[in-house]
């Protein structure tokens, strides 16, 4: 039976590994590499080509890594989140990771369609949808960082002194 959580934390490193790594490629190469190429009027080979692609794998890696993150925590997965005391690193970055999860599917995602005109809409509608699928995705690149060092910090307890 052990070996259960040994895949959950593979599972868990993999997928978290394609989502962060994704993030970081959406908000240090495409945005600005998106800018370059609509001034050089070739952005349609990453929007019609590249972002449907690496959104789709990042979306879903999202969900993994909650899941697995959370099978992770099994029977302590309330004293997590509810910050009790020997929990309380951990549930600090799982409860980080959470609100980067609903930032993907409830933020980024949605938006995303409409700037990619996989959902219809008006050219204001998709102007609004790119300011907050942006703003939302710099939020999580931001709470990445601390969101690492929690995993890190809960899963070798006293690393950090605490
Ligand atoms: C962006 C999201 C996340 C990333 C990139 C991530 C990454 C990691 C990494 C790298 C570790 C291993 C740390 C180490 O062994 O040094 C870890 C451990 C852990 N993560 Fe996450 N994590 C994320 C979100 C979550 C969430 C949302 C949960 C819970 C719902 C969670 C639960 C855990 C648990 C319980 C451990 C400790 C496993 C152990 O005891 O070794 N993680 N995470």
């Amino acid at each position: 039976m052990d070996y259960i959580p040994a895949m959950m934390r593979w599972i868990h490193l993999m997928a978290g590994v394609m989502w962060i790594g994704l993030l970081y490629y959406f908000n240090f190469v495409q945005v600005a590499a998106l800018k370059a190429a609509a001034a050089d009027n070739n952005a349609a080979g990453i929007t019609k080509h590249v972002a449907p692609r690496a959104l789709f794998f990042f979306r879903w890696a999202a969900l993994v890594t909650w899941l697995a993150g959370a099978a992770l925590l099994g029977k302590y997965f309330v004293a997590a989140f509810t910050l009790q005391h020997d929990h309380a690193v951990i549930g600090v970055g799982a409860w980080l990771g959470t609100i980067m999860l609903l930032n993907v599917w409830g933020l980024i995602w949605p938006n995303q369609k409409k700037v990619l005109g996989l959902k219809p809409a008006t050219d204001e509608q998709k102007n609004k949808a790119r300011r907050i699928a942006f703003l939302a995705s710099r939020t999580n690149t931001m709470l990445s960082i601390p969101l690492l060092f929690f995993m890190a910090a809960g899963a070798h307890p006293g690393i950090y002194g605490f």
